[in-house]
């Protein structure tokens, strides 16, 4: 009796303090509420509620009363909801919002009347194609921007006036042809125009970003690299356009410029790079490159200069490049790689030569007095030089490749591959070796095994020869094993066995097994 009279009480009390969750939608003690599949606003959403999520829904229309009550939000995203307008005044009562993301909806402009608090303003994927001087009227805290996907055309000039604390500004995928009178934004770190129609810029459109330290101009029409772009640049992205020059010396003021993308132009050369000292990523894939960039800076971590016309790689190429780790050469028309050229290289790691015309390995040492020393840097984990013109693999040129993970030889016209080298590379987990006319002799068969105790991981291909071998599998042939059974020696297949790896030397780091693609991201 007692105890069913306590009940009553503590549900009413309980039920008086905070609401049911509203159907559709899932309440947790956060204060954050997620709905789906909802065709209004729910009128039932707790009054406390900090952070709104709305998804897959149907709303054509906001109005001033959906939010009346939620004097605690500060957080509120409604994407993919056919969204097409929105009333007057809706937010501006909700002094409390800092984050507004109204993404994959049909808004054909920017809400009207926001509060003054709001901070971050995101809009992707709509249809906005007007940006009025007003729409940002008063957001002096608004730090981050991202109209990308819209319909915009101009940026009229007075629209980002409030915006003096605006730190990130998206553009991309617009409409934009060119941007004429300077915007006004000291603070903006991060700004992004890719995927225009660009063409031009103002003279002094950069000059009061004193403090951007990335711009993506990618995807436009651009033909030339702006001028007085800001000297605080860290990363400058200019892929996908119609570049078929650089003046570096327009460029020097970006001393601490760090990344640069080049990739998709039409350049054929690029000299003088050195003028950016702190420089550590380079790309210049897809260009019309026919010899390598001259003087390189010594800072540089990463050069990408894949699908080029690139015909010969010498010494002089890499001078000084101490800290170079990724080398992209693949794609080129490579058939002269200078012997020791990567000498100085000592931090390399990846090295990408595929699709050349190289007829050997590169950088087997010609020097007399050093003949013997290997002179590809023992810090190689990746070697790819799948699809050259490659005959003979001698120890020389894998000798002491000690973190060598993954050597791809496929491709290329290799018949015979001696054991030994193998026993250079003792971290080698992924050969590909498909692609070659292999000559399936008893020799071959013992390498077979070495691989086999190594726990590689080995794409082998096909025999060619002998005759009688055509079209086995190398690696995996029963007819050539009962063919060769007699010439190994029962106490050579001991040895090997006793050789095999224990599992924990066999993991390896970052390699993805499925196939020929590695992860080439730095650290
Ligand atoms: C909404 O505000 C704009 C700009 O102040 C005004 O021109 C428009 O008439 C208003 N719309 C309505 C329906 O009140
Ligand atoms: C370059 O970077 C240094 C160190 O971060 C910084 O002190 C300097 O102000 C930067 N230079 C420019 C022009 O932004
Ligand atoms: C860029 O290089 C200059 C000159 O070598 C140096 O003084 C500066 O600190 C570097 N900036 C950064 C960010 O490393
Ligand atoms: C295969 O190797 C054997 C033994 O070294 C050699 O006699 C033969 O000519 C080779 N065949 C071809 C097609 O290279
Ligand atoms: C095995 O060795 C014998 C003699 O040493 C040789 O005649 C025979 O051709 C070898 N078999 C193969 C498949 O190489």
């Amino acid at each position: 009796m007692y105890l069913s009279y306590l009940l009553v009480i503590f549900f009413s009390f309980h039920s008086g303090l905070s609401t049911a969750c509203p159907r559709r939608c899932s309440c947790d003690t956060a204060q954050s509420v997620q709905c789906y599949r909802a065709t209004e606003i729910p009128r039932e959403i707790p009054f406390t509620t900090r952070r709104l999520y709305i998804s897959h829904s149907k709303i054509r229309q906001l109005q001033i009363t959906d939010f009346r009550r939620m004097s605690a939000l500060e957080e509120l995203v409604l994407s993919c909801s056919g969204t097409e307008s929105i009333e007057n005044n809706t937010f501006k009562a909700l002094s409390t919002l800092k984050s507004l993301e109204l993404y994959k909806n049909q808004l054909t402009q920017i809400p009207t009347f926001l509060p003054s608090g709001l901070e971050i303003l995101k809009l992707a994927d709509n249809s906005i194609n007007t940006l009025y001087a007003s729409d940002f009227e008063g957001l002096m805290k608004l730090r981050v921007l991202d109209v990308r996907n819209n319909l915009i055309a101009t940026l009229p000039p007075s629209a980002f006036s409030s915006l003096c604390n605006l730190q990130s500004l998206i553009l991309d995928g617009n409409n934009m042809e060119s941007v004429s009178a300077p915007l006004k934004l000291p603070r903006l770190k991060y700004l992004s125009m890719a995927d225009n129609k660009l063409n031009s810029f103002a003279t002094n459109f950069f000059a009061s970003f004193q403090n951007l330290q990335f711009l993506s101009l990618s995807g436009n029409f651009l033909t030339k690299v702006p001028l007085d772009l800001p000297k605080s640049l860290l990363s400058l992205k200019l892929e996908k356009n119609q570049l078929k020059t650089i003046r570096l010396r327009d460029m020097k003021h970006l001393e601490n410029l760090s990344e640069f993308f080049l990739s998709e132009n039409q350049l054929t050369s690029i000299d003088g790079v050195q003028l950016l000292p702190n420089l550590t990523t380079l790309e210049l894939s897809k260009n019309q490159l026919h010899t390598m960039p001259l003087r390189l800076p010594g800072r540089l971590q990463k050069l990408d200069c894949s699908n080029n016309l690139i015909q010969r790689v010498t010494a002089q190429d890499f001078q000084g490049l101490q800290d170079l780790k990724h080398l992209f050469l693949d794609n080129n028309a490579v058939s002269m790689f200078e012997a020791g050229a990567l000498q100085q290289c000592a931090q390399l790691s990846n090295l990408a030569l595929e699709q050349n015309l190289l007829i050997s390995i590169p950088l087997r040492q010609v020097n007399l007095r050093t003949a013997g020393s290997q002179v590809l840097p023992d810090t190689l984990a990746r070697l790819d030089l799948k699809g050259n013109d490659i005959e003979d693999v001698g120890e020389q040129e894998l000798k002491d490749l000690k973190q060598l993970q993954v050597l791809n030889l496929r491709n290329n016209k290799i018949s015979a591959l001696d054991r030994k080298v193998l026993e250079y590379l003792p971290r080698l987990r992924h050969l590909y070796l498909d692609g070659n006319p292999w000559n399936c002799t008893c020799d071959l068969l013992r390498t077979r095994r070495a691989l086999v105790a190594k726990g590689t991981d080995v794409r082998g291909g096909q025999c060619a020869a002998p005759a009688e071998s055509r079209g086995e599998s190398w690696m995996s042939s029963k007819k050539i094993l009962q063919q060769c059974e007699d010439n190994l020696s029962s106490m050579e297949r001991g040895k090997e066995d006793r050789k095999k790896m224990k599992p924990s030397e066999a993991s390896s780091t970052g390699v993805n097994t499925d196939d020929d693609y590695y992860d080439y991201e730095l650290d």
